[in-house]
């Protein structure tokens, strides 16, 4: 983000937030153009399923679902990103990546990951459910923390009336574990547009195991991200920081000590 106050001039900066952080992000970016758009939860009340980790099931977990219709219909394109990443790079590049044929999504793409992982036994045992959702595609996994969205492209589409078909579906026979992620799966993998990898260095919030810290993947990078159920605010809090939380922390609007590049 502290990249993002440095462009002259930049573009509209939409952020779907707790609007408490809007004091806070005018306080620290006084020349930023943003527009805070509240997600109205009652959209997904019904149909979040428990998952395997809580803080998943949270509401605003979902809105990244529902931009295209939380933003107006003049919005054309937009660079999704979570709350626990931190931008290195000049974002315009990421924003500018060609989304080919009818590609509504962009996003890097994890073909040797393991994409069975993401789905239940049971999902992959019902051959009506898994071959009909996967039929044609080359299915890879992607991570839905970072993605670059067309929206007429998904709004023509219905791509939020077919997430919210499988979440309805996982609410009666359960086909995965995690929460907004395996959704995304199921409609757009083997439909993305790829993005290079140094836009997402995911992974860095660490293991499920306590205290055990990720370091980047090879390659160059644009943007760092802590998924994963360690967060480096709590870390630093608790004083047990990763080292890459260092970089976290340099960051961080809601940290008194940060050193915020606004200049
Ligand atoms: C992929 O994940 C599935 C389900 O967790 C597991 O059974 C399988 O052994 C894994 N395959 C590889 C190659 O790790």
């Amino acid at each position: 983000m502290a990249k993002l106050a440095q462009m002259p001039r930049a573009p509209l900066l939409v952020l779907l937030l707790m609007l408490g952080l809007r004091d806070t992000v005018r306080a620290s970016f006084p020349s930023l153009a943003f527009r805070v758009y509240p997600f109205d939860e009652s959209r997904v009340a019904g149909l979040i399923s428990t998952s395997i980790r809580g803080a998943l099931d949270r509401p605003l977990n979902y809105a990244r679902s529902y931009l295209a219709t939380t933003l107006p219909a003049c919005v054309r394109r937009v660079v999704y990103l979570d709350s626990d990443v931190v931008v290195t790079d000049d974002i315009a590049a990421l924003a500018a990546t060609p989304l080919p044929g009818e590609a509504a999504v962009a996003a890097p793409e994890y073909c040797g990951a393991n994409f069975t992982a993401y789905f239940t036994p049971g999902f992959w045992a019902s051959r009506a459910l898994s071959e009909a959702a996967f039929a044609g595609r080359r299915a890879c996994y992607f991570n839905t923390g970072v993605m670059v969205l067309d929206l007429p492209r998904w709004r023509r589409a219905g791509y939020t009336a077919q997430i919210e078909e499988w979440m309805e579906l996982q609410r009666r026979v359960r086909i995965y574990e995690l929460g907004s992620l395996p959704p995304f799966l199921l409609v757009f993998a083997g439909r993305i547009a790829a993005v290079d990898h140094r836009w997402n260095q995911h992974g860095l919030g660490g293991d499920n195991y306590r205290g055990l810290c990720r370091g980047l993947h090879a390659g160059a990078v644009s943007l760092l991200h802590w998924s994963g159920k360690g967060k480096p605010w709590d870390r630093l809090d608790a004083g047990k920081p990763c080292p890459l939380d260092a970089v976290w922390a340099k960051y961080d609007l809601l940290r008194p000590a940060a050193a915020i590049e606004t200049s």
